[in-house]
């Protein structure tokens, strides 16, 4: 039996669970259109200036890529104003969550994260043999108290999803100030800022400048706000050090090269990005309101997503939506089995799901 040699760690992880493709979906439902609103992406898909360097990269795909990333590096150095040392690159943000955990988490050390929060850092901590500490949220966001309550001595780091995925709300910055005050230099603070971009409470958190002064790393994607996602590509600012030894367990070529190329493109493209953040402000408070007019509790945030208490079986609403050319995620996974997930589309989209949502409650 396999499952004899299966490392013990691995046995009890449950999988993650991706969508089916969408044409297999219209074929099985027999439907035409569909409409995914599950993963968080960006609806009006890549810059075009991404599009094209996608195009000249793919002339060259029979060389291995710049195992380094010098010149992706080089630019969103530039754009972030920190060093090129600072950065760690990886095939999504994902991969700096596996990395992180590799470099620095040794057999039964304590990693501490919220429940729920973004899935992988449970998994990617049980694959490392790390313990992961599991705290609810408060108020639908990190309870940062209760974590710090909760450090020992064999914690060795952190993951806040700020903003959490897949409840959108964030935490601010006096909050963060004083969780950091006097934390433990012998761990490393997570934040995972997957959504930054559209985030709008003016008073978040601007992490960066804790680098050099705190064990802190930033994690950020291309997967959101840039509409790579099928590319993965993904960042992790940190201290030169933090970088440098995470650099020693990446694989040499981690990072393809028509996601560097198309990401160096897409950072570029501020037109691209602020048009997005628009449509996905635009597209917020007009599901607030529909949302409201029918009498829905939803979860306020500052991501591309909304998580909605639809007061029966998340999951049933997800098939019957389903039915009606509506992709949108049920919580199970996250212990939230009233509630649905659904990103923010483009305007036509948006009125799909609300529609359907009508038509299924
Ligand atoms: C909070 C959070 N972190 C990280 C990721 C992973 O993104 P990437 O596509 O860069 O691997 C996601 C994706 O959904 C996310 O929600």
């Amino acid at each position: 039996m396999i499952k004899n040699l299966v490392r013990k760690n691995v046995i009890g992880i449950k999988p993650y669970e991706p969508g089916k493709p969408i044409e297999e979906l219209k074929r099985e439902l027999g439907i035409s259109s569909i409409v995914k609103m599950a993963s968080n992406e960006n609806p009006l898909g890549p810059s075009k200036n991404a599009i094209k360097a996608i195009k000249k990269a793919a002339l060259s795909v029979n060389r291995y890529p710049d195992g380094s990333c010098y010149y992706f590096k080089q630019a969103l150095s530039r754009s972030l104003n920190v060093s090129a040392d600072n950065l760690i690159i990886g095939n999504g943000s994902n991969e700096i969550i596996e990395l992180a955990l590799r470099t620095f988490v040794n057999k039964d050390d304590e990693v501490i994260m919220s429940e729920p929060s973004f899935l992988i850092y449970n998994i990617a901590c049980k694959v490392t043999e790390g313990s992961p500490v599991v705290l609810p949220l408060k108020d639908f966001k990190a309870d940062l108290a209760a974590i710090k309550a909760s450090i020992t001595d064999k914690t060795k780091l952190i993951f806040i999803d700020n903003p959490n995925n897949p409840t959108g709300r964030s935490v601010g910055e006096a909050e963060i100030e004083k969780f950091l005050e006097d934390i433990s230099p012998n761990l490393i603070v997570v934040f995972d800022e997957a959504y930054y971009e559209f985030v709008e409470r003016e008073d978040f958190p601007d992490t960066k400048r804790y680098i050099g002064r705190k064990n802190v790393m930033i994690l950020r994607t291309f997967s959101k706000a840039h509409g790579l996602s099928g590319l993965r590509i993904g960042y992790g600012i940190a201290e030169k050090e933090t970088a440098a030894f995470m650099n020693r367990v990446r694989q040499p070529f981690n990072v393809n090269s028509v996601a560097q190329a198309a990401a160096i493109a897409s950072l570029e493209d501020l037109e691209h990005i602020e048009n997005s953040k628009l449509l996905i402000l635009e597209g917020k408070h007009y599901l607030y309101k529909q949302l409201e007019v029918f009498g829905l509790d939803y979860v306020k945030s500052d991501t591309n997503f909304i998580l909605i208490n639809v007061k029966q079986s998340g999951r049933d609403i997800f098939q019957k939506m389903l039915k009606r050319g509506v992709i949108v995620r049920d919580m199970n996974a996250y212990g939230l089995d009233s509630y649905i997930r659904v990103t923010i589309g483009t305007m036509a989209e948006n009125r799909k799901f609300m529609k359907a949502l009508r038509g299924v409650l």
